[in-house]
């Protein structure tokens, strides 16, 4: 991949990473894009580095804009390794007494990565850094998504370098959100969904921060995915809308099934929520991965949970998917749980359990079915389904 002018002396030079499907349990099913940024001034600076495997390639990148040996400073943004796994090998070839400029846990957490002695420099939140022609200053975003986080902002072109946040896993020809258009919009909820959404309070207390230092934004230039430069707005009021976490008039009922009965319970329940006007939609999870239906998780309104009792406990997928879910703590949905057992049951109450720790609001004990669903069972479904409907009454 050739590097890319985005504004005037300041250049992409990313990789992309076609064939990657998992991303420590994220479904890349379009890959993703680990995206660098190099600027050209008096002092030439890069802005973080690339996954490890993708070093050799980056380095011809970069040796098309310049000879890596002018390189004067590094920054970085972020210390998980997507993002740092290239930098000792790159401080080997620009030279390792040249500064790295980090957040203060970022120089704490760069020096845990790595043993070789990296010449570290933290920086403090608002503080600037003269390229001659050009300004960065530094934004600290502590937990968006790790402590290390920070933003780098190029002043006088409004670029605003957002490390993870406002990425997206997606592997294309495409650099910019105008390239693609609305097609982007699923993966960057996605992303969201599954990486940023635990944080979700302290977005809505960046956007205000940002909005109240009157930061002007031009482009966002994240680490992953497309460069938002026709309408940056736009990403940062859906990250907004995410964060709010409104509940929508939508149900899903995620589930596994043995024997086809917790199946069954579920779709008449999906049929009893869709007859009061939900748009709902079984999610089976042995068919649909965790991290698609966390995506459709965020702006639903109610989750009910099946699962069969294997073994005195729960499916293991759907203990997977609880465990997935509570982590990324979800707010303001209606909780109810279902499922078929043989002789002991318990899985309706270990779901209530974990969705009660998720502080949703029960509207429902939970209905468990023995063996198969007969028609007096099949109605229980439905009694179900148009309770929690009626509970998420608009
Ligand atoms: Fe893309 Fe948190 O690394």
């Amino acid at each position: 991949m050739k590097p890319l002018e985005i504004a005037k002396n300041v250049y992409w030079v990313g990789a992309i990473d076609w064939n990657i499907r998992d991303f420590h349990g994220y479904s890349t099913y379009q890959g993703t894009t680990y995206n660098a940024f190099l600027i050209k001034d008096q002092k030439t600076v890069l802005i973080d580095t690339v996954k490890r495997d993708f070093f050799s390639e980056w380095m011809e990148q970069i040796r098309e804009v310049i000879d890596p040996k002018k390189i004067d400073w590094v920054i970085s943004n972020h210390t998980e390794m997507d993002h740092s796994g290239s930098l000792p090998w790159l401080m080997h070839v620009i030279g390792s007494e040249k500064p790295v400029y980090c957040s203060k846990m970022g120089a704490q957490n760069l020096a845990r990565h790595f043993s070789a002695g990296l010449n570290l420099r933290p920086v403090n939140e608002g503080e600037e850094m003269k390229l001659e022609q050009r300004t960065l200053t530094f934004l600290e975003t502590r937990m968006l998504h790790w402590p290390d986080s920070m933003f780098t902002y190029l002043k006088e072109d409004q670029i605003l370098f957002s490390s993870d946040a406002f990425g997206q896993h997606y592997a294309g020809m495409e650099r910019f959100d105008d390239q693609i258009g609305e097609a982007i919009m699923p993966h960057a909820k996605k992303y969201f969904a599954n990486i940023l959404l635990l944080y979700a309070p302290l977005v809505l207390k960046l956007v205000e921060k940002v909005t109240r230092m009157g930061l002007k934004i031009r482009m966002i230039c994240p680490d992953h995915g497309i460069m938002w430069r026709k309408d940056p707005g736009k990403i940062i009021q859906a990250y907004v809308e995410w964060s709010q976490q409104k509940p929508g008039k939508k149900a899903l009922v995620i589930y596994d099934s043995m024997w086809h009965s917790t199946q069954t319970m579920a779709e008449a329940i999906v049929e009893a929520l869709a007859q009061e006007g939900l748009d709902a939609r079984p999610m089976h999870l042995r068919t649909i991965h965790r991290s698609d239906v966390m995506t459709e998780v965020l702006d639903a309104g109610a989750i009910l949970v099946g699962s069969p009792t294997l073994n005195n406990g729960l499916f293991p997928n759907v203990a997977d998917f609880l465990c997935y879910l509570k982590g990324l703590k979800p707010q303001n949905k209606i909780g109810a749980a279902f499922g078929s057992y043989g002789w002991s049951g318990e899985a309706v109450k270990l779901i209530n359990q974990d969705l009660e720790e998720m502080k949703f609001r029960i509207v429902d004990p939970g209905l468990k079915i023995q063996y198969v669903p007969d028609p007096k069972g099949l109605e229980a479904c439905h009694v179900l389904g148009k309770k929690v409907a009626q509970a998420l009454a608009f």
